[in-house]
């Protein structure tokens, strides 16, 4: 049975309360001036990574309150009930099973009596010859010439997370081929890439995991409209359109033959979806051989997360961390600084991670939530967030806990620039911690030669409290498996979280009204006619754009 505790009703919660009373203004630099063991304590290594957690407002004591309450919420119980495929997604019936995606296991594993692992191995099979015949220039177009553009067409987890890694992976790119990623179901985004592609070149992978998905199926005919035009042959479609999805009948309807169908299942939640056949643009821009890799990464992670005793599991620290500031501190977000440039779109990527697993306010037993569930996941990559958003961070009035992650080898050394790049990721954590205190500012403006009047006005602006938390996670190189080990870290750190707070992580059903009600809107833009159905901000609004299309 999947657990069902209240987190705020255990004996460590109101420890933790208590605790956070202790503990909360203490300087993290004190605590390192009195224990010279602090980094070795409080980080973690594992394989190509490094976790240090040191520079948190966290003693032993904090460390002992979060793991127990990790044990009274049943974590361990949890963990083995998501592995072992039981229906722990219970809104929708479903088990949870995309680390079943990326592991070697050969142990059958089953839901609803079918054993998963020959049905993943197979389609993984099928995966594996496809870009094979891609990347040796096999495959090919209409009029006989080489494919080469990939064109992925889905939204949400259907797009972020192929994106994301295509982008992350950019020097594992094969030569011979583009990829291109459209989601937004506003036309100029199909618009940019139809201008760069040749049609007999291009491959168009419509990903969806339920092929219903508005946006989706509004680019996916788009693009077949525009391909026929050119095309002008209905079969050549077989050439140039294949599907991923669990729904082979609306596959069919639309007019890919089920030959060109990559499947998944429905234990395979949307946003943790890219190690299933959805990662097939993936697969296509660098190869079987480096997404079977990614998978490795993640398997490995899978293995890390469920059999390592919580004091040194990477996603269950992580989580642990953020439940303390998250439910104890008030830190309403997180952010995730990547100092690394391919890895734009992670945090992009981990917002619906995150945010569409566990921002959730009614419990597992249906009740309310009284405390605080899934915190606001933002970031960019360092250094350009240091030039926009961390003047907030350093000296604005919220606490702001923050991943900093970076590669210790560059993809591309050139001169100076990585040394350039870490000394800031190294600065950054230090200054978040240290601060700048009254007496450091008096000395630098004395020094310069100001007025001691001058002095007094300026003072308080240039002091920084410091304090700020932070967690430091340097991995050896961005390659595929690491980065296959990363991203299954933070689905884990998620899910531990939702463990804690007592969501259902795996279903979405906060997303459903804003989709109902754009169904219903849709036909009313039809005609000229005034619209009086809603209320009367939303008539206006569109009143007024009837109004301004012409
Ligand atoms: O709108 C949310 C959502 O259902 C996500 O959970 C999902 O990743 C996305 O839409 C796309 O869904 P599909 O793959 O079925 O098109």
């Amino acid at each position: 049975m999947f657990p069902k505790v209240n987190p705020a009703e255990t004996k460590s919660w109101d420890a933790l309360e208590n605790h956070y009373e202790d503990i909360s203004k203490d300087p993290i630099i004190e605590m390192f001036e009195k224990d010279p063991d602090r980094f070795n304590k409080f980080s973690i290594q594992w394989k190509d990574f490094l976790l240090d957690y040191s520079k948190n407002i966290f003693s032993d004591k904090t460390k002992s309150l979060l793991i127990k309450l990790a044990d009274e919420c049943q974590l361990k119980d949890a963990i083995e009930a998501m592995f072992s495929g039981e229906k722990i997604n219970e809104t929708e019936d479903r088990a949870v099973l995309h680390t079943a995606l990326r592991s070697n296991s050969k142990e059958p594993l089953k839901v609803d009596g079918e054993d998963v692992r020959p049905l993943i191995a197979k389609e993984l099979e099928k995966m594996k010859a496809f870009t094979e015949k891609l990347h040796s220039g096999e495959l090919k177009g209409f009029d006989g010439k080489v494919i080469k553009n990939i064109v992925n067409i889905g939204i949400g987890g259907s797009d972020l997370g192929p994106y994301m890694v295509c982008e992350a992976l950019k020097p594992y790119q094969k030569e011979n081929i583009n990829s291109y990623f459209v989601s937004n179901v506003d036309g100029s985004h199909l618009h940019q890439v139809l201008q760069k592609v040749d049609a007999a070149e291009t491959l168009f992978i419509i990903a969806s995991k339920t092929f219903t998905t508005q946006e989706t199926m509004t680019n996916a005919n788009s693009a077949k409209d525009w391909f026929l035009n050119l095309a002008k042959d209905e079969t050549a479609i077989a050439k140039h359109f294949i599907a991923l999805s669990t729904n082979k009948k609306s596959v069919e309807a639309f007019g890919i033959d089920s030959a060109n169908m990559f499947e998944f299942w429905d234990w395979v939640g949307g946003r943790y979806s890219l190690w299933s056949s959805i990662g097939m643009s993936i697969a296509c821009a660098i190869g079987y051989d480096n997404f079977r890799d990614l998978l490795d990464g993640a398997e490995a992670m899978d293995i890390h997360f469920r059999e390592t005793e919580f004091e040194k599991n990477l996603p269950v620290i992580l989580a642990m961390l953020g439940v303390w500031y998250n439910n104890f501190f008030g830190a309403e977000s997180h952010a995730i600084l990547p100092y690394d440039q391919y890895l734009h779109r992670f945090a992009s990527y981990l917002q619906q991670g995150d945010m569409e697993s566990n921002g959730k306010f009614i419990d597992r037993n249906g009740e309310p939530i009284a405390i605080q569930t899934g915190p606001i996941i933002w970031g960019e990559p360092g250094t350009n967030g240091q030039h926009a958003f961390y003047q907030l961070i350093h000296q604005g009035t919220k606490l702001i806990p923050s991943d900093f992650i970076a590669s210790a080898q560059s993809q591309n050394p050139m001169s100076d620039h990585h040394e350039k790049l870490l000394a800031n990721f190294f600065a950054q954590t230090e200054a978040l911690m240290k601060g700048k205190m009254e007496e450091t500012v008096i000395d630098e403006l004395l020094k310069t030669g100001m007025e001691e009047e001058d002095i007094d006005f300026l003072l308080p602006f240039k002091i920084f409290e410091g304090n700020q938390p932070t967690n430091s996670i340097l991995v050896k190189k961005i390659t595929p498996f690491n980065l296959g080990a990363l991203i299954a870290m933070y689905e884990h750190k998620i899910f531990v979280q939702g463990v804690i707070w007592n969501v259902f992580s795996f279903d979405q059903w906060g997303v459903e009204l804003g989709k109902q009600l754009a169904g219903q809107i849709l036909p009313e833009l039809q005609g000229d006619d005034k619209v009086t159905s809603h209320d009367g901000s939303t008539n206006s609004l569109i009143n007024q754009w009837k109004e301004w299309r012409k």
